[in-house]
């Protein structure tokens, strides 16, 4: 179905360019601004990566999800790389997230909808705008698509150009997710021998055996029924959708488009993105540009939050209140969760909005290492989460997803789990460009023992 495109440069009220008129956070400083507005029109000409029929069928999922009828997994990098780009990392991400939406279905008893963190997560804001190391200071890296994390004044320049090599990665990322989506790679059965692997080999094995077996009664009934590969695409294909913080507006603007079946406007550069906890203030550039998208959004929440702020946002951002719209991506830390969360849902409830709620366990947990690395201890994840899910419980709230950065590679950035990587450990594998993330054991561990959580999250809710 063609697309129109749209002339995203001319600012007008209800245009997807107002936001250029609003005071903005963490954007680069392009040198030379000729060559930022010929990228952007060059990305305006370009097809989108994303169908709106695809968005709008995500839409109708989270709805399902905001009713209790669904669990929403979004997982992946914390940051893409252009250095760091190859086959292999998209497949061990993909089955590592499919090994996990099968624990996760078979213990929330709902079919769980999955969004990779990638094809488009490129851009990250930062704590500082200068690094400074040995009394050098340059600006501080923000990404692949803004400029070079080397230390290196040439490296640090903002470069427009680095737009169009994050489009043409996110494509051939979207590719390979696509065809591995419906080309056999995801076959339940085959999804599920990977987890018997994983069991069988975990240092965790006698915990989560029972649940593996479990899973394969249930396939061998639903074999003896008639239920299989061949029968049934659903057990030999899935569906997989994109998401990115949509930090730098100017690429997330020349990819709106307006779709020609209903004349409304999508950010067609993923199905879902979100505002980071850095850039959600109400009367600023990040809020105004969502207002212009139709896609379901979401909005990290910290723990500095106020329930009446909390409402306005959700009303800046959906003032429909439209079911599967917005996701609110909660990361407060396990220490603070307890505590900041329940005002929180009580708002939302006693003024019956509709939304999902979500977990991010990863960003309110980061600290460091005694040997000087940036990481998150596995416990205080679990501890968080469960948190999450006991108090959307106890207040008769519906826990809906879980948001997290992790790996299929065999990385060492986060301490504990099963394996007991150490703050000595760290140095081994390492390999993140900002955050760091769950490695493919950390992340199927994490969900057996979320499967056991949901357990009562599904009999409150029944
Ligand atoms: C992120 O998700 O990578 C991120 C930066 O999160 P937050 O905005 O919650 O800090
Ligand atoms: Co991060």
């Amino acid at each position: 179905m063609p697309m129109d495109v749209s002339t995203p440069l001319m600012i007008s009220e209800s245009s997807p360019s107002s936001w250029r008129k609003f005071p903005i956070k963490q954007q680069p400083d392009y040198p030379d601004q000729h060559k930022l507005e010929m990228v952007e029109k060059k990305l305006c000409g370009y097809p989108p990566l994303v169908f709106a029929q695809e968005i709008r069928d995500l839409k109708s999922n989270l709805a399902e999800i905001a009713a209790g009828r669904g669990l929403l997994l979004q997982a992946g990098d914390c940051a893409e790389s252009f250095a760091d780009f190859n086959a292999n990392k998209i497949r061990d991400t993909f089955k590592v997230l499919l090994q996990m939406a099968v624990v996760l279905t078979f213990g929330g008893r709902r079919p769980v909808t999955k969004i990779a963190r990638t094809a488009g997560q490129f851009a990250k804001p930062r704590s500082a705008d200068m690094e400074e190391i040995e009394g050098v200071s340059l600006p501080s890296y923000r990404g692949d698509i803004i400029n070079d994390a080397e230390f290196s004044p040439g490296a640090r320049i903002p470069d427009p150009e680095r737009m169009l090599e994050a489009y043409h990665q996110s494509a051939s990322t979207l590719n390979l997710l696509r065809a591995f989506a419906q080309g056999g790679l995801a076959d339940l059965h085959q999804v599920h021998q990977w987890n018997m692997s994983f069991v069988e080999a975990s240092p965790a094995r006698e915990r989560y055996l029972k649940m593996s077996e479990r899973i394969e009664d249930a396939l061998g009934f639903m074999e003896v029924c008639g239920i299989t590969s061949q029968t049934a695409p659903s057990i030999r294909e899935t569906q997989l959708f994109t998401s990115h913080e949509a930090l730098l507006l100017n690429y997330e603007e020349a990819l709106s488009r307006i779709d020609s079946f209903t004349g409304r406007r999508y950010n067609c550069s993923a199905h879902f993105v979100w505002i980071g906890e850095r850039t959600r203030q109400l009367d600023h550039a990040h809020v105004e540009f969502f207002k212009h998208i139709e896609n379901p959004v979401g909005v990290k929440i910290g723990p500095d939050i106020e329930a009446d702020e909390l409402l306005r946002l959700i009303d800046a951002l959906n003032p429909d209140n439209e079911a599967g719209r917005l996701t609110l991506i909660i990361r407060m830390g396990a220490d603070k969760i307890a505590d900041r969360l329940p005002a929180l849902i009580r708002a939302v409830q006693s003024e019956e909005r509709n939304l999902v709620w979500s977990s991010d366990p990863m960003h309110g947990n980061t600290i460091k290492a005694s040997s000087g690395y940036k990481t998150r201890q596995f416990d205080n994840i679990m501890r968080e989460l469960q948190q999450f899910f006991a108090v959307h419980q106890a207040e008769g709230s519906f826990p809906g997803g879980i948001h997290l950065e992790m790996t299929g590679e065999h990385v060492t950035e986060c301490t504990g789990g099963a394996y007991a990587i150490s703050d000595a450990d760290l140095g081994t594998r390492y390999l993140t460009q900002c955050d760091p993330r769950l490695n493919g054991d950390q992340v199927l561990e994490l969900a057996y023992l979320m499967a056991d959580t949901l357990k009562p999250a599904k009999a409150g809710l029944e």
